[in-house]
């Protein structure tokens, strides 16, 4: 989604009373302001588009309006027009995506030392924090530890799980939440009134519930309304614009597909995971997407002259064999009825994208073949197809872990599969690496046995299982569970250090945190 949406960048709030919700984040920051109770860090985690950066650059007024520090800035003094214009020199925002930035951390802190030129307080907003480097991150923890009193941080991002604790419990944390839908409908409505645009209700509930609780999206999704429909928003109108925005992705699927490209199917998946299309109706439409490209096959005809999608049909028609589609249709539904079974819709999905992959004849067909009509002398398979390089599912594609998951197996097999990582999976034959340390399971064959048929139960195709014992130690889904247990450990330590009695017990009676004594809940 474009990250250049008009509408939301000039709808931005200015105040913390233009904002939509997030009012138990605004009260917290209005009160700290009132009664001038400040930290020097603050972190706000949330969603896109739900009003971190926006919230952070209004607290910046806040700090430094010339008429003091308060939670309503005045939004006419230099410093505040100075805010909303992006001009404000002690202002300092940077974005831990771009890695430029990163590396010049640690000058932009030394910075810091000195006293701010126009305001009364530096403000460092840092968004998408969790994104710097071990090193920036260790830069950032020396000032944070002794903060020059004229310095703020607002730390921003949308994965709190990846910030060093030695980071998070030096800040103040703050949660954003998802937008509910009546609020973003009245938001919508309101920019459509102030702009002037007429527009049906129906229209705005459409796109509130495709934003998926992102104002931004909201706010992107309207600007692409407004385009569509020639400075209007009708109903109908965006039903099909979002209906196209969603096959789009449905195509870029099955393209990825005929390329043999995991990674870029994945990539589009990701991409949808973060529209927040989904999953469960995704294979839906995915499944009738496919049974259209089959009655083309069969019928070319049965395509009307005027249908939008008539080329991109045209095209899949040609790219696959009538038996691809047949076998992609089946595993669609079939990954749709078990699509609860899956640890999460995403799983689910992006399982049944990789059984398409893995049980694809191997190669992609080549451009020739494909810009040629369908022939049913096409349809016979030649040998050569085996000699062509297998579509590989590899091991950064497909994920053991979530695979096993949803196996039925117990005991040893259950134990073997958590001992290994998937080396590749191509053409029904799948192999794994099995840790060095657990090297007595290879001669296991019940175990191997047991898993090769839960696995051919799964993929309802015959699977050759093909367990080597790796070289070295490696990742398997045995030891990432051990390291998650040890980082939920430091989410227990670091959570315990930010609870304000511990805080207080600390700072007056001395007390000291036996860290080896807190156990996760
Ligand atoms: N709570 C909100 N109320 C009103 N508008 C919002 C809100 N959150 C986001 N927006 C809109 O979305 C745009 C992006 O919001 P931003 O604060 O940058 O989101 P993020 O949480 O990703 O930092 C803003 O310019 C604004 O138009
Ligand atoms: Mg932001
Ligand atoms: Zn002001």
């Amino acid at each position: 989604m474009s990250a250049t949406s008009v509408l939301a960048r000039k709808w931005r709030p200015k105040t913390f009373a233009q904002l939509a919700g997030q009012e138990h984040v605004v009260q917290a920051l209005s009160n700290a302001l009132a009664q001038n109770r400040l930290h020097h860090a603050y972190l706000f985690t949330g969603t896109r588009g739900v009003g971190k950066t926006t919230i952070a650059r209004i607290f910046a007024k806040s700090l430094n309006c010339a008429s003091g520090v308060t939670a309503t800035p005045c939004g006419t003094c230099g410093a505040c027009t100075e805010i909303d214009s992006g001009r404000f020199v002690d202002l300092i925002e940077l974005d831990a995506a771009s890695n430029t930035q990163v590396d010049n951390m640690r000058e932009l802190l030394e910075s810091a030392l000195y006293a701010p030129t126009s305001g009364r307080f530096k403000v460092y907003i840092i968004d998408e924090v969790h994104m710097l480097s071990k090193s920036a991150f260790n830069a950032m923890l020396k000032t944070l530890e002794e903060p020059p009193a004229h310095v703020k941080f607002v730390l921003a991002t949308t994965d709190p799980q990846k910030i060093p604790v030695t980071v998070l419990s030096r800040c103040l944390q703050f949660n954003l939440k998802q937008l509910p839908p009546a609020l973003i409908v009245a938001r919508l409505q309101y920019v459509l009134e102030q702009e002037g645009i007429p527009f049906e209700a129906g229209a705005l509930a459409l796109l509130a519930r495709a934003a998926q609780g992102s104002m931004r999206d909201a706010l992107s999704l309207l600007d692409q309304a407004i385009a569509y429909s020639g400075s209007r928003v009708d109903e109908a109108v965006v039903r099909n614009m979002l209906g196209a925005i969603d096959r789009g992705y449905l195509y870029d699927l099955l393209h990825a597909l005929q390329a043999r490209d995991g990674a870029e199917m994945l990539r589009v998946a990701d991409d949808m995971a973060l529209r927040s299309l989904a999953f469960e109706p995704a294979l839906q439409d995915l499944a009738a997407l496919l049974h259209r490209v089959a009655l083309v096959q069969t019928v070319p005809q049965a395509i009307a002259e005027d249908e939008p999608e008539r080329d991109r049909l045209l095209g899949l028609a040609q790219q696959f064999d009538a038996e691809e589609v047949q076998l992609c249709y089946q595993i669609a539904v079939h990954g749709r009825n078990e699509i609860d079974l899956a640890p999460d819709e995403y799983a689910g999905f992006t399982m049944a994208l990789l059984r398409m992959l893995a049980f694809m004849p191997a190669g992609a067909r080549t451009a020739a073949k494909a810009g040629a009509p369908a022939a049913p002398a096409e349809h016979a398979k030649p040998a050569q197809a085996e000699a062509q390089p297998a579509a590989t599912v590899s091991s950064a594609s497909l994920d053991w872990g979530a695979l096993l998951g949803q196996l039925n197996v117990q005991g040893s097999a259950r134990e073997l599969a958590r001992h290994c990582t998937l080396e590749s999976f191509a053409d029904g034959r799948l192999a794994l690496n099995l840790a060095p340390q657990q090297k007595l399971m290879l001669s296991n064959k019940a175990a191997q046995e047991k898993l090769q048929a839960a696995l051919t139960e799964y993929f309802t195709r015959p699977v050759r299982l093909v367990v080597t014992l790796a070289a070295a130690g490696i990742a398997t889904p045995a030891a990432a569970e051990q390291q998650e247990k040890q980082a939920r450990q430091q989410q227990a330590v670091a959570a315990i250090r930010q609870d304000p009695f511990v805080r207080d017990a600390q700072a007056q009676l001395g007390a000291q945190v036996i860290e080896d004594s807190i156990k996760p809940v």
